[in-house]
C-alpha cells in the first residue's frame, strides 16, 4: 500500500482502538503540544517517571500531534524537546518488546510504528530535535528522522543506538538514517558497539548540527526552529566526503567495509552475537539503495531477531540490572547514611582504585598506608586513571584535578574521626586487619561505618574485634576497580540493616552494581570461581593446552579463558583464595598440586611476566617451559572441546546451586549479576543460572555424575541440583 497521510493516518486510528484506555490517558498526558508563534513544540515528560521512552501508545500520540502541527496552518517549524532533567528519550519500550518477543502480540504494530518516524521526516515543515541528556535508541531514531538536531554540550548529553546490547538492531530506521547522515564507517561503529558519544563528538561526526550551552538549549532551539519557520529549509544531506563517495562508487566497495566490519565483530564476539552481523547484513543489503525498501529489510531483520535466545537472554540481564537499581538491599526502612568523607586503609592495587572511584564521585577521601611510597603510589594509579578519562575526553582537565585534589594521604589517622566511612584494604591477613579494625573502632565516629575488601577473610571475625560490630561490613570491589561494575556487600552475623543499606545505596551512587551476599568464605563470586580455575590446572595437567582451553571458553562466550584469567588474577593470589576455600569446603575445593609449583616458580601471573603464558611487551605467548611444570599427559581422545566446556561450566553451576541451597544470597537473580558484572559471564546466555535453566537440571546433574566417575568427588552433584533434577525444577521457576 502507498505511504499516504490517509492511509497511515487510517492504520494508526485502528491500532490506536486496540490499545489500552489508560496507556492512551498516560500517553496524552506525556506528550503535549505547545504552540509558540510559528513553531509548535512537542514536550516529552512520561507521566510520573524518570525517563521518556518510546511505547506504543507514545508514538501514537507523537503522531496524532504530529498531524495537529501539520492541520495547524499557523505552524511553520517543529521543534521536539524533552521536559526530564538528564534525558531527552531513553528508547523504545522494552517491556514491549518483550511481550512482543514471546508472542503475545502482533510484532507488525511495533514495525508499523517505524513509520510514524517516516511521516515525521515528510512533513512538509522543517523540524529540529533538541536534545540534552542520554538520547538512546528510538530517542536517537527520532532525532535523525527530523530535519535537524541541535544538542547540549553537557556531558549529560550522550547519542546512541544502543540496540545490539539488547541483542536487536535499531528498528525505526536507525540502519537507514545514521549511514545517509554520517557515512557508512562512522554509523557502522556506532551501530555494532552500541556506544554513546556527546555532543561534541556528535557535532564533529556531523550526526548533529549545532552544540549550544545547556542552560539555553530551548532558547537556541526555539530561535533556530523560527528561522526555519520564515526560510522552510527542509534537511538536505550534504556532499558525502571523498572516502565516501568512493566507497559507494567503487564496485564492491559496501561490501569490502562490510565484510571488515564483519571480521572484527566475529573476532570480538566470537559470533556469539547475532545483532551485529545482521545489523551488517541490513547495512550491506540496503545502502544506497530507497529507504523504504531499507526500512522494510530493517524491520525483517528486527523481528527475527526479537525472538532469538540471545536477544531474550539480554533483555533478561537488562532487567536483572534494573532489579538492582531498584533493590535497597535491606527489607528493613532505612535513611541511608550520606557518604561524603571517607577514608581508605591501605594504598596498594584495591586502595589505590578504590580513593580514585571514591573521589571521582565528588568524594574526599583519606588514603592511609603504612609507607610513604606506597601513598606515592595510590596516588599515581588514581591520576593515571582520570588521566586516561580526560585524554578520552571523558573528563575536563579541571574536573582531573579537582578529583586529585579530593585524595589526601597519610600513615596515621589524623583526620579519622570525622569521617562517615572507611574501606580497609591492607594486606590480606587475619592479624594486621583485625589491628587494622581495633583501631579504627576507636578512632572513629561510632557513626561512621567500617567495611572491609577482604577477598577471603570473615567480616564477622573482623567485627568481632570492635565494640559496635553492627557497623562492620564487607564492601567487596573487584580488580581494577574503576572498570567492574560488582560490589559483593557483606553482612556479618552483627551487621545492621542501616549500615548494609547505606553501602548498597554508596555502590550505585559510585556507579557500581551491588549485590547483598552473606558472610561465607569467598562470598558469591569468588567461590563460583575457585572450582572453575582449578578445574583449568587439572585441564592443562591432563594434556589441555592454555590456548585451546581460552579458545573454547571464549567462544563459550566468556570475555577471557581460565587460563588467561588465572595469570591477570595472579597465581599466588588464586592459590590463597583456593587455600582459603579449601579450608571451608574441603576436598573439592583443594587444588592440584600443579599450582603451588607454578607459585613456587615464581609464575605468578601478568604481574611478573611470566605464568600460565609468557607476557612481552604486554602480549601473551605460550610458554613451552610451562610443560616442565606441568608434565601433561597426552590429551585423552575423549576430552574434546565440549567436554572441556561441560567440566569447567557445570562445576560453577554446581557451587553456585550451593550458594542458592545455603541462602548466601536473597535471591537466585544476585549470583546471575555477581557473575555477569564480577566475572563478565556470558550475558547474552543470561546468567550463569539462567544458563543452568537452559540445558536443564537433569542434564548437568547426569553430566555431573559421569564427570564424578570419571574424574573424581569434586563434581559430585549438589543436593539442591539433584532435587531440580529429579522434579524438574528451574531456578527461575
Ligand atoms: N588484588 C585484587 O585483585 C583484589 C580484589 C578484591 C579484593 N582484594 C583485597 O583487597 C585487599 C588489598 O589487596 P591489594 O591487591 O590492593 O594488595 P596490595 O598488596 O597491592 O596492597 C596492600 C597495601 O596495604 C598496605 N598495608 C599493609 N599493612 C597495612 C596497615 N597495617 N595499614 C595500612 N596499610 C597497610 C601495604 O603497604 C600495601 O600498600 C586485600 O584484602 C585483598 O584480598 C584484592
Amino acid at each position: 500500500m502507498e505511504f499516504t497521510r490517509d492511509n497511515f493516518q487510517n492504520e494508526i486510528k485502528t491500532f490506536r482502538a486496540q490499545m489500552k484506555p489508560d496507556l492512551v490517558s498516560i500517553a496524552e498526558k506525556s506528550l503535549t503540544l505547545e504552540k509558540r508563534g510559528a513553531v509548535g513544540i512537542i514536550w516529552f515528560d512520561q507521566h510520573e517517571e524518570k525517563a521518556n521512552k518510546l511505547s506504543s501508545a507514545n508514538m501514537v500520540r507523537f503522531f496524532e500531534l504530529l498531524c495537529q502541527v501539520e492541520d495547524d496552518a499557523n505552524l511553520k517549524a517543529l521543534l521536539v524537546i524533552s521536559k526530564k532533567a538528564s534525558i531527552f528519550i531513553a528508547g523504545a519500550d522494552i517491556g514491549e518488546i518483550r511481550t512482543l518477543a514471546s508472542g503475545s502480540t502482533s510484532s507488525d504494530s511495533l514495525m508499523k510504528l517505524q513509520s510514524v518516524f517516516t511521516y515525521l521526516e515528510r512533513m512538509k515543515i522543517p523540524s529540529v530535535a533538541a536534545i540534552h541528556g542520554a538520547s538512546m535508541g528510538g530517542g536517537t531514531e527520532l532525532a535523525l528522522a527530523c530535519d535537524y538536531r541541535m544538542v547540549s554540550d553537557s556531558p549529560q548529553t550522550k547519542i546512541g543506538l544502543p540496540e545490539v546490547l539488547l541483542g536487536l538492531i535499531p528498528g525505526w530506521g536507525g540502519t537507514q538514517r545514521m549511514p545517509r547522515l554520517i557515512g557508512l564507517e562512522k554509523s557502522l561503529d556506532l551501530i555494532l558497539t552500541g556506544k554513546t558519544v556527546d555532543g561534541i563528538r556528535a557535532k564533529k561526526m556531523g550526526l548533529v548540527d549545532k552544540v549550544v550551552p545547556q542552560e539555553y538549549l530551548l532558547e537556541k532551539a526555539l530561535a533556530y526552529a523560527n528561522e526555519l519557520a520564515v526560510s522552510g529549509k527542509k534537511r538536505q544531506f550534504g556532499s558525502r566526503p571523498l572516502k565516501e563517495k568512493v566507497i559507494g562508487s567503487i564496485p564492491g566497495g559496501v561490501w569490502f567495509v562490510c565484510d571488515q566490519a564483519k571480521k572484527q565483530v566475529m573476532q570480538k564476539t566470537h559470533g556469539n552475537f547475532p545483532a551485529p552481523l545482521a545489523a551488517i547484513d541490513v547495512i550491506r543489503k540496503s545502502y544506497g539503495g530507497s529507504i523504504d525498501e531499507g526500512l522494510k529489510i530493517e524491520a525483517d531483520a528486527f523481528i527475527k531477531l526479537m525472538v532469538t535466545p540471545e536477544s531474550q537472554n539480554l533483555i533478561h540481564v537488562f532487567y536483572l540490572n534494573e532489579g538492582v537499581k531498584k533493590d535497597k538491599g535491606v527489607q528493613e526502612k532505612i535513611t541511608p547514611k550520606e557518604i561524603k568523607h571517607a577514608g581508605v586503609i591501605g594504598a596498594g592495587v584495591m586502595g589505590g582504585g578504590i580513593a580514585q572511584l571514591f573521589a571521582g564521585k565528588g568524594v574526599r577521601v583519606r588514603m592511609k598506608d603504612i609507607h610513604w611510597d606506597a601513598i606515592a603510589k595510590g596516588y599515581e594509579a588514581a591520576q593515571k586513571i582520570f588521566k586516561k578519562l580526560v585524554d578520552r575526553r571523558r573528563m575536563k582537565p579541571s574536573d582531573m584535578d579537582n578529583a586529585m585534589a579530593r585524595i589526601e594521604g597519610s600513615t596515621d589517622f589524623a583526620g579519622f574521626r570525622h569521617l562517615d566511612l572507611v574501606v580497609e584494604a591492607a594486606v590480606e591477613n587475619l592479624e594486621i586487619k583485625k589491628n587494622i579494625f581495633k583501631e579504627l573502632d576507636s578512632k572513629m565516629d561510632p557513626g561512621a561505618i567500617l567495611a572491609t575488601n577482604t577477598s577471603s577473610l570473615s567480616v564477622t571475625e573482623l567485627a568481632s574485634v570492635t565494640k559496635h560490630p553492627e557497623r562492620v561490613v564487607g564492601m567487596h570491589f573487584f580488580n581494577p576497580v574503576d572498570k567492574m561494575p560488582l560490589v559483593e556487600v557483606i553482612y556479618g552475623e552483627k551487621s545492621s540493616p542501616e549500615a548494609i543499606g547505606s553501602i548498597v545505596s554508596f555502590s550505585k551512587a559510585l556507579g557500581k552494581t551491588p549485590i547483598v551476599v552473606k558472610d561465607a568464605p569467598g562470598f558469591v563470586v569468588n567461590r563460583i570461581l575457585g572450582p572453575y580455575l582449578n578445574e583449568a590446572v587439572h585441564l592443562l595437567m591432563e594434556g589441555v593446552r592454555p590456548t585451546d582451553m581460552d579458545r573454547v571458553m571464549e567462544k563459550f562466550g566468556m570475555p577471557m579463558g581460565p587460563c588467561a584469567l588465572l595469570d591477570e588474577v595472579g597465581l599466588d593470589v588464586a592459590s590463597k583464595v583456593s587455600h582459603v576455600l579449601y579450608g571451608a569446603f574441603g576436598e573439592r575445593m583443594k587444588s592440584p598440586e600443579a599450582m603451588a609449583a607454578v607459585v613456587t616458580e615464581k609464575r605468578l601471573g601478568k604481574k611478573v611476566g611470566l605464568g600460565i603464558y609468557r607476557y612481552e611487551k604486554g602480549e601473551r605467548k605460550e610458554d613451552l617451559s610451562l610443560l616442565e611444570v606441568f608434565k601433561p599427559k597426552q590429551r585423552a581422545s575423549d576430552l574434546t572441546d565440549e567436554v572441556i566446556v561441560r567440566r569447567l561450566v557445570y562445576l560453577m553451576i554446581n557451587e553456585a546451586s550451593r550458594c542458592v541451597e545455603e541462602k548466601l544470597v536473597r535471591q537466585v537473580s544476585d549470583i546471575d549479576v555477581g557473575m555477569i558484572f564480577g566475572t563478565g559471564f556470558a550475558p547474552f546466555r543470561g546468567g550463569l543460572l539462567k544458563y543452568a535453566d537452559t540445558v536443564g537440571a537433569e542434564v548437568i546433574v547426569s553430566d555431573l555424575d559421569i564427570f564424578a566417575r570419571k574424574y573424581g568427588d569434586r563434581f559430585k552433584p549438589s543436593k539442591l541440583i539433584q532435587e531440580y533434577s529429579v522434579n524438574r525444577t528451574k531456578f527461575y521457576s
